[in-house]
């Protein structure tokens, strides 16, 4: 009798007949292993036509999905993609290529400025991608990239979801319009996304928590709450559930943000728990941060001593 009633709710289960079938993962045993399995891929393993209506519909509102040119960012794609390894190592040729120690002392005066979000995503962005664009990426840009949706509870205001479609374009259009031919315009559109949604809160959760470690901070305040799979064979995901998953159909959803919290790891901040496929900004974004903490220490004992 136990095993069912775990079945039913760890992992969760959501199904809605035709319209979808959604399992929540939160354990970080399970996501380990359901992502060795091969039971699961990215999404974009299918065309966008043969996925679930809901999840095009609600993707085209984020940056990680380019409804015009039919377009998905590099974390939801198969490696079996023929454009995959290209694209992850130009993008991790051109992070490697660092920051300057001007970057980091220009970010802190700005922190102990207090300016707001919109001009911290803003000098944020040009930290992290003038590098791809070659010049400073425009002001409206930063700002109609903050727009795009962030959760599927947010696709249901429709002043919201409306507002996103369009700011995802506009930013995807710049960078089309902007970069070398063969790079690949989403990439480059959904790092300035994520740098204005995800780095700028992080700057602030860095401000506040100045003696705590770096990986302590951004596994006990995980930055990415949850990343999507697709169910690639008909499985019982190594016993977890009642009834098999149905292929290219069940979507399965990763909590790795609880993950992170639970076990410290920062492979759960950037990835699904495992060095293979992580995020290619990870070594980046944790170094640039410890010399920034650092930096804001210094300030502050500077003041202390004036
Ligand atoms: C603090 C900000 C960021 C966080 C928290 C973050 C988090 C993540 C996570 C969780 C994944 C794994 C997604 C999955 O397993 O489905 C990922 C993948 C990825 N991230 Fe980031 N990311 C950040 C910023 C960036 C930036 C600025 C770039 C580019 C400069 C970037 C490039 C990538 C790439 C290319 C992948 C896909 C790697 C692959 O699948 O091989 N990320 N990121």
């Amino acid at each position: 009798m136990l095993k069912p009633v775990r079945s039913l709710f760890n992992p969760l289960r959501i199904r809605i007949p035709f319209l979808l079938d959604l399992i929540l993962v939160s354990d970080s045993e399970h996501i380990k292993r359901i992502e060795a399995s091969g039971d699961v891929d990215r999404l974009h393993r299918y065309d966008t036509g043969a996925l679930p209506r809901w999840l095009t519909l609600y993707f085209k509102a984020t940056r990680f999905y380019d409804v015009a040119r039919d377009l998905w960012f590099l974390a939801l794609e198969s490696v079996s993609n023929p454009t995959y390894e290209k694209r992850r190592v130009y993008l991790e040729a051109r992070v490697a290529t660092g920051y300057t120690e001007q970057d980091v002392n220009r970010i802190a005066e700005l922190l102990h400025a207090n300016v707001d979000d919109e001009v911290l995503g803003y000098e944020m962005v040009q930290v992290v991608n003038r590098r791809f664009v070659g010049e400073e990426i425009p002001r409206p840009i930063t700002r109609a990239a903050k727009n795009t949706l962030q959760s599927f509870g947010e696709a249901l205001l429709p002043w919201k979801y409306v507002r996103a479609i369009a700011s995802q374009q506009q930013v995807t259009n710049y960078c089309a319009r902007t970069l070398p031919r063969n790079v690949h315009a989403l990439d480059i559109a959904h790092n300035i996304g994520e740098v204005v949604k995800t780095t700028a809160r992080a700057l602030r959760m860095l401000n506040e928590n100045l003696e705590k470690p770096v990986e302590e901070i951004f596994t006990s305040h995980p930055l990415t709450p949850e990343v999507p799979r697709i169910a690639v064979r008909p499985s019982r995901l190594d016993d977890l559930l009642l009834f098999p998953t149905r292929t290219a159909w069940t979507v399965v959803i990763y909590k790795i943000g609880r993950a992170a919290a639970k076990t410290n790891d920062l492979l759960f901040t950037f990835g699904a728990g495992r060095r293979e496929r992580a995020c290619v900004f990870m070594d980046f974004f944790l170094r640039f941060m410890k010399d920034l903490q650092r930096r804001l220490r210094e300030a502050q004992s500077e003041a202390g001593h004036a």
